[in-house]
């Protein structure tokens, strides 16, 4: 499953991911700067937060109430294309999928 990471100055990385993996532990296993995934994707961190992009945001739906609780302790600005990326789950309907990096994890 194709995933690209925008960071904040804009540089953009690709990725392949493994079908059925969180884009929190596709990011992990490709080094990607900007998600830490503190908490092994337990809901319980917020350091895997991650904008999805507008075009996506329909195809990955909104967080679950827990998920917006836990986003309340992000340590970046949260907005309505936020998501903690441990819930994302990759899959065929996600290929492609672009997110947003956060300035900040903690
Ligand atoms: Fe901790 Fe996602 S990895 S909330």
């Amino acid at each position: 499953i194709r995933v690209t990471f925008t960071a904040p100055d804009g540089q953009a990385t690709t990725i392949e991911a493994e079908d059925g993996q969180s884009v929190m532990q596709a990011a992990v296993a490709h080094d990607i700067d900007g998600i830490v995934g503190e908490c092994g994707g337990a809901m319980m961190c917020a350091t895997c937060h991650c904008y999805v992009d507008a075009a996506w945001t329909a195809r990955t739906g909104g967080p679950s109430p827990d998920e917006a609780e836990m986003l309340e302790g992000a340590a970046a600005e949260v907005d309505d294309r936020s998501r903690l990326s441990c819930q994302i789950r990759l899959g065929p309907g996600l290929y492609g999928l672009v997110v947003h990096l956060p300035e900040e994890q903690m």
